[in-house]
């Protein structure tokens, strides 16, 4: 057990035993005598690290061979405009879903380009749930979606992701607080992007799954950096690679594999823990999660305390005790927990404890 248990929104906590790993190797990758971040991305033991890392990815997304696994840099904020430069030309028509922050700072980098944001389904200005009355726009290039809203604390359930429609435009998601964290279809989609900081690595890579039969849509001519058929002719190694954000996803893989035993067994955890945190708001008169019941996500929690006053000193005092991280976002105020797979229950057992606590003293 870790003297802190750390609940920050991202980046944020890893297990203790990669943290371990990556001190042992440090020193020396794979025999080589250097550490990973040492040794020439074309030479064999990172370029084996890629390929080791993309397929893993592939495998536990239950993804075919119909598609590519990329792993690109700057950030998930970069996919924001890559993904209407390369699917979508000046003036066209591009569908959005406003759930969130993050999903309309997508769509305004999609209007700074010049592309006809339709925004299909909103949730603004509250956003306490997923939206849930659709328009259909069927002239779409493609329909963008955030399935974990990090900043307000909401998810689409896996049956909404179940019940989004085939055949029409194709679905581009925004999954940086969510990927890996529980069994979806991942099929139903033709783009799916996230960053590794929250859920399954260090900051420095994201990841890109893509459908490859859309690679014939990407228009000419496109700066080579930010065109998707680069990093999938170069096999992510076109320029330098992040290597040693690449090493932890990989070991995260093999922790998640191996340690975790899947991603079934990791949606479990990720269940429990949830729902651990929101029955002990929705039984007390002192907490309050403000998104409706169906659309609170699992991985962020968002809760408010009976006063802005109070919610700093429970921040304050938490952090006293080693919990760390809770404070809200800082456009959206209250508090925020974020259980991401790296969390434990036995630390979220602390952090419920912590909670009865301050409402007995305060409440
Ligand atoms: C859902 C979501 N999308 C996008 C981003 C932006 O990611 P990045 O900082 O990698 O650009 C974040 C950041 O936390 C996020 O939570």
């Amino acid at each position: 057990m870790r003297p802190i248990r750390n609940f920050y929104a991202g980046p944020c906590a890893l297990p203790l035993s990669v943290l371990r790993r990556i001190q042992d190797e440090m020193l020396d990758f794979r025999g080589t005598g250097m550490s990973v971040m040492e040794i020439s991305h074309r030479a064999a033991p990172v370029v084996d690290l890629i390929e080791e890392t993309t397929g893993g990815l592939k495998r536990l997304m239950g993804l075919g061979d119909e598609y590519e696994v990329l792993l690109l840099q700057g950030g998930s904020s970069l996919q924001f405009a890559m993904m209407p430069m390369n699917f979508s030309g000046p003036g066209e028509i591009v569908a959005y879903v406003d759930s969130g922050l993050w999903a309309k700072k997508a769509m305004e980098e999609a209007r700074l380009l010049g592309r006809d944001v339709r925004v299909v389904a909103s949730s603004a200005p509250d956003h306490r749930r997923i939206p849930a009355d659709w328009e259909t726009v069927s002239d779409a290039r493609y329909l963008h979606l955030c399935t974990n809203n990090t900043i307000v604390g909401t998810q689409f359930s896996s049956a909404m992701i179940d019940a989004l429609p085939r055949g029409g435009p194709v679905i581009m998601a925004d999954m940086s607080s969510d990927l890996l964290s529980r069994r979806i279809d991942h099929g139903k989609f033709g783009l799916i992007y996230a960053h590794t900081q929250k859920s399954f690595g260090a900051a420095g890579v994201t990841i890109v799954a893509l459908r490859r039969d859309l690679l014939d849509r990407i228009r000419d001519p496109m700066a080579a950096m930010l065109d998707y058929r680069t990093h999938v002719k170069a096999r992510s190694n076109y320029n330098t690679p992040p290597v040693f954000a690449i090493y932890v996803v990989r070991l995260m893989l093999d922790w998640l594999e191996g340690e975790i035993g899947g991603i079934e067994a990791m949606e479990r955890i990720n269940r429990a823990k949830a729902a651990r945190i929101y029955d002990l708001i929705d039984g007390s008169n002192f907490y309050h999660a403000p998104v409706e019941a169906g659309s609170r996500s699992m991985m962020n929690a968002v809760f408010y305390l009976p006063n802005p006053d109070l919610e700093k000193r429970f921040v304050a005092e938490a952090e006293q005790a080693g919990i760390v991280g809770l404070g809200g976002h800082r456009k959206w105020g209250g508090c925020r927990a974020s259980l991401y797979n790296a969390v434990t229950l036995a630390e979220v057992e602390d952090l419920a404890g912590f909670m009865g606590e301050f409402v007995a003293a305060n409440g």
